[in-house]
């Protein structure tokens, strides 16, 4: 038995395998310092839970639109012209299953075997697999570099003539890096030139601590060409409800309408009208857990940096990226050394792309006291 080609050069996450680790060493009565996870370090708001509640008593509990009760693409709209300054309307809106699904549908519906992707690398792991799925090639652009010589420069570097798309993250997942304004728009102008598609994923867009964050899709010129993803997982802490959402404009979201049709035929119907009071959540509310994560990046980086663990103060997101040439240059086996030697769990730099080498990816989406504890357990290893 054998199965499809398409899968042959599809990876499986290297992540799940150290979460196994993690696990394994817990029940052998072992503390883990855990900086491995990618979720919010608070739980979903109770407003959240109990619109999920209210839509199970009152039987809101069959099939909707599979591309998305009404009243949650309306709730989206709004969001994107207040937050995006993407003048969108619920035409141009689909909800997906998480970020995951609605980028899982861009790359399906974009590339064609045989097509060039651009991919600022290190970039989030499953984008790699998700590409390769389509039988297009990923075609690294190492986002240091880029950014040092100039994107454009770069980006036409990296072109061939089967060049289809760029893969526009930011806030960065693992770095932290955040894209300004300048950058967007030499992007959004490269993409124009070149008639390329932007398949921007917004994961992270609430947590900027420095900068601005600037929707690519809001430039002249971008809507038209941009598939953007978004999620709630990150802003509401709602990585376990899988929602998220998609943002195109013909012909894309009807080809995303029937990715999504034919693979989940929509997200779960309570758990849309969760969503739709995550959009009601006040952007105070956010704002106040941007300085939580804020002080808890200040706090984890100054002592990555005191102990010797070279690390930039990273723009967005809620992960540091400090390199450990210090412990191994081999990042798998860095994070191997501090897992076993330190209990402290991170992700080795080299599962985001070989960009990543050197480093080791830590989330400072924990309680402060386990920043505390890891920097103790890091400084009694080194020293
Ligand atoms: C860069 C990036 N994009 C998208 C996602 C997708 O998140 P979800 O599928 O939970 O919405 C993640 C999750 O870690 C991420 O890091």
């Amino acid at each position: 038995m054998r199965v499809a080609n398409r899968l042959d050069e599809v990876g499986f996450s290297d992540i799940v395998q150290i979460r196994n680790k993690v696990l394994e060493l817990r029940a052998a009565g072992q503390p883990v310092h855990a900086f491995h996870g990618g979720e919010p370090f608070f739980d979903t708001p109770q407003t959240i839970k109990e619109a999920a509640i209210q839509a199970l008593t009152d039987n809101l509990t069959r099939y909707a639109p599979s591309s998305g009760i009404p009243a949650l693409r309306d709730a989206i709209v709004r969001k994107l012209q207040a937050k995006n300054r993407m003048q969108a309307t619920v035409d141009d809106v689909l909800v997906t299953v998480g970020g995951a699904h609605a980028l899982y549908a861009a790359f399906q519906v974009v590339l064609n075997p045989g097509d060039d992707m651009l991919l600022f690398s290190p970039y989030w792991t499953p984008i790699r697999d998700m590409v390769t799925m389509t039988q297009a090639r990923p075609v690294i652009v190492p986002t240091a570099t880029a950014r040092r010589n100039g994107l454009t420069a770069s980006l036409e570097h990296y072109s061939t003539p089967a060049t289809r798309a760029i893969y526009y993250n930011t806030p960065q997942n693992p770095s932290g890096a955040v894209f300004t304004r300048s950058e967007a728009e030499e992007v959004a102008a490269f993409a124009q030139r070149r008639d390329l598609v932007v398949i921007a994923d917004e994961a992270y867009e609430d947590l900027v601590y420095d900068g601005e964050h600037v929707s690519i899709a809001s430039l002249p010129g971008m809507a038209e060409r941009t598939i953007t993803a978004y999620t709630l997982s990150k802003s509401y802490a709602m990585t376990g409800w899988r929602v998220g959402y998609a943002v195109a404009q013909e012909p894309f979201m009807t080809a995303l309408r029937k990715i999504v049709l034919y693979s989940t035929n929509g997200v779960s119907t309570p758990t849309q009208w969760a969503a739709v009071q995550a959009l009601a959540v006040p952007e105070s509310q956010i704002a106040g857990r941007r300085e939580e994560y804020r002080r808890r990046r200040d706090k984890l980086v100054a002592g990555l940096n005191e102990l010797g663990l070279e690390c930039a103060l990273p723009p967005g997101a809620f992960y540091a990226f400090p390199s450990v040439a210090k412990i191994h240059k081999d990042s798998r086996r860095a994070a191997a050394l501090l897992l076993e030697r330190a209990h402290v769990a991170t992700i080795p730099g080299v599962v985001f792309g070989a960009q990543g080498e050197g480093c080791v990816r830590f989330s400072y989406s924990v309680p402060p006291e386990t920043i505390d504890a890891g920097l103790n357990a890091l400084r009694s290893f080194l020293s």
